[in-house]
């Protein structure tokens, strides 16, 4: 058992992963008056009859992040009386935890909650550091709060559940890490991937202990999401338009995150900012993900509008984090127009 502690200004909070986490996360809910679980309707088929509490089970997927699902959970919440110091548990993936994570920060202007998360990607990013939300029409996470959980538990034998889409999806962050947090961690990665892949217990467990704390040390840097956090957002400029163009259709998260990845890592070495036997190392562990690549045939202008909206813009010029070396990062800013001029190199 690993357990890994998050620093905050005015509090802490622990992470636990390893075998009986959850059984930490059973401990830590007796000490409340009541406690309601949040998850979905895959989840609660898998893992529900280990928790006996009320609860609320959400549509799966993307399209169930709304309002109206944050304020059925929130009458729910009032209907079992739940009171100040009750407890919120979201178990599940990061869908899960962002809703439970809303509706527990706005119940009576903010009661306790606790992640479960259950996916690669809740267990690795979404669940550590507090961002919570929902989705509304005209974009992804635009009403949310910043809500720290009061612990994050981790088996990591839930994977094995896992589709493999998703186990993928989750990787694109788990390699983010890699490069821009830790070259010995790359490096791992590098010659870990494939059992990764498979899902072999100690390397997931190594891998997840790994990505937990530097998570955690960038929350701990940067709470509210003012500076340092923003080296998080290595591989989303361009992985964000790629999902919007698409109309998140086209590639999962992760997915997109891996390929805007690899063109942001050309442009690093485009720009000068990273040398040629650098970026070669990070295309070859991306491109041991069976993907399609090219981005060619994408509708440059939009993908440069959904860019220029980027809420990490500075001034009107895209904001990128690119990597000067495998495991260290550095932001770059770039007008429209020099954009429009390097785009036309990095995706040929
Ligand atoms: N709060 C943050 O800091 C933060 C960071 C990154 C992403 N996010 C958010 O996270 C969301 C994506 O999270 P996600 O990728 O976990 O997606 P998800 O929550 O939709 O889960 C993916 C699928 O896996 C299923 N599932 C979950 N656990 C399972 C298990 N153990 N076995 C089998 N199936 C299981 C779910 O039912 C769902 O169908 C997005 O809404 C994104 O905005 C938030
Ligand atoms: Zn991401």
């Amino acid at each position: 058992m690993e357990i890994i502690t998050v620093e905050l200004l005015d509090r802490q909070y622990t992470i636990t992963i390893g075998d009986g986490a959850w059984d930490q996360a059973l401990a830590c809910a007796e000490m409340y008056d009541k406690v309601f679980l949040i998850t979905d309707e895959n989840v609660a088929g898998l893992y529900g009859s280990q928790f006996s509490y009320p609860q609320y089970v959400m549509t799966p997927g993307e399209e169930g992040k709304t309002m109206e699902t944050a304020l059925a959970i929130l009458d729910e919440m009032v209907r079992h009386s739940l009171t100040r110091n009750s407890l919120v548990l979201a178990l599940g993936g990061g869908v899960v935890g962002d809703v439970a994570g809303f509706c527990g920060s706005v119940y009576m202007r903010g009661i306790d909650y606790v992640q479960i998360p259950t996916t690669l990607l809740a267990q690795v990013d979404s669940s550590i550091g507090g961002k919570t939300g929902v989705n509304t029409v005209y974009g992804k996470n635009l009403i949310g709060t910043f809500h720290q959980p009061q612990g994050v538990y981790i088996d990591p034998a839930v994977l094995n559940t896992l589709p493999k889409k998703e186990v993928v999806n989750g990787l694109g962050e788990v390699i983010k890490y890699g490069i821009i947090g830790d070259p010995d961690f790359f490096e791992y990665l590098k010659n870990h991937l494939h059992e990764l892949l498979e899902l072999k217990p100690q390397v997931v467990f190594d891998v997840l202990c790994q990505c937990c704390s530097i998570k955690a040390q960038i929350v701990a840097e940067d709470e509210k999401d003012q500076g340092e956090r923003k080296i998080l957002n290595f591989g989303h400029t361009i992985g964000h338009a790629l999902e919007a163009v698409t109309e998140y259709k086209g590639y999962t998260h992760g997915e997109a995150v891996l390929i805007g990845m690899l063109y942001e890592a050309r442009l690093a070495n485009a720009l000068g900012l990273l040398p040629g036997y650098g970026y070669e190392e990070i295309r070859e562990v991306l491109e041991t993900f069976d993907l399609n690549w090219s981005i060619q045939h994408l509708p440059e202008e939009a993908i440069f509008h959904v860019m220029m909206q980027d809420k990490k813009n500075c001034d009107g010029q895209i904001s990128f984090i690119l990597p000067i070396q495998p495991g260290q990062v550095q932001e770059m800013l770039l007008t429209p127009e020099q954009m429009r001029r390097w785009w036309r190199r990095i995706v040929s």
